[in-house]
């Protein structure tokens, strides 16, 4: 008999690459997760397409549509809670969340974010770690918590900051890690083997959850 699977709401605002990851990692019935709503804040992205593409429910919530950032969260909730949706990725999305919005799925929201936290929090991170002479960049997947960019950090991947590196080609190397790190990290979640304790993420009982740094990812986290 199959265990039911940790069903998860996606929200995104462009491009989608990080989606189509999950999406791909998840597509097999074997996998403890299974996306089952992708909510754009953006009419039109891209994101929505990949998810229709995947025959999962694509819905826009438009922010510019409500007056204030309650009404726009409340409706997102309305939305998640329509799709039965038990956990979230945030997935290149791009609105600061209410206090109260993230209060509701704490321990049960998770964001990839294209830098090394705690460094380079926000926006334009990858011009940003190039100008300060960062030798090194990557990403980080975290719970969130109500402080943006701030939250238990379940994976990282660490790439080379180049000489001769744009944002854009910065950008593209650590995408490239977090599409490997991301799906990881939810299969982590979906399986029960992560445990936050005193701000800080255990898997399987370990203080240093492996699978980061340079090496790729152990075979069971794929
Ligand atoms: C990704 O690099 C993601 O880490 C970043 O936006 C990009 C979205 O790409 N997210 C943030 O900066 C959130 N603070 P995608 O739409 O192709 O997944």
């Amino acid at each position: 008999m199959s265990k039911s699977r940790l069903r998860v709401g996606v929200l995104v605002s462009g491009s989608g690459s990080n989606l189509q990851a999950l999406i791909d990692s998840c597509s097999g019935t074997d996998h403890p997760a299974e996306i089952v709503t992708v909510i754009s804040n953006r009419p039109g992205v891209k994101a929505l397409e990949r998810a229709r593409a995947a025959g999962i429910e694509a819905v826009t919530v438009d922010h510019k549509a409500y007056p204030d950032r309650e009404s726009f969260d409340a409706e997102m909730q309305r939305a998640l809670d329509s799709a039965g949706a038990e956990f979230v990725c945030l997935a290149g999305f791009m609105r600061l969340l209410t206090p109260g919005f993230v209060e509701h799925w704490s321990g049960r929201m998770i964001n990839i974010h294209p830098s090394l936290l705690p460094s380079f929090k926000g926006l334009n991170v990858q011009q940003r770690a190039i100008d300060a002479g960062a030798r090194f960049s990557g990403c980080t997947v975290h719970f969130v918590t109500p402080e943006m960019d701030v939250g238990p950090i379940i994976q990282q991947a660490v790439v080379p900051v180049h000489q001769d590196d744009s944002a854009e080609s910065l950008a593209a190397r650590i995408l490239e890690q977090e599409h490997r790190i991301y799906p990881a990290s939810l299969r982590w979640v979906a399986e029960g083997r992560i445990r936050i304790e005193g701000g800080r993420v255990l898997l399987d009982n370990a203080a240093a959850p492996a699978g980061s740094m340079l090496n790729p990812a152990p075979e069971s986290a794929r």
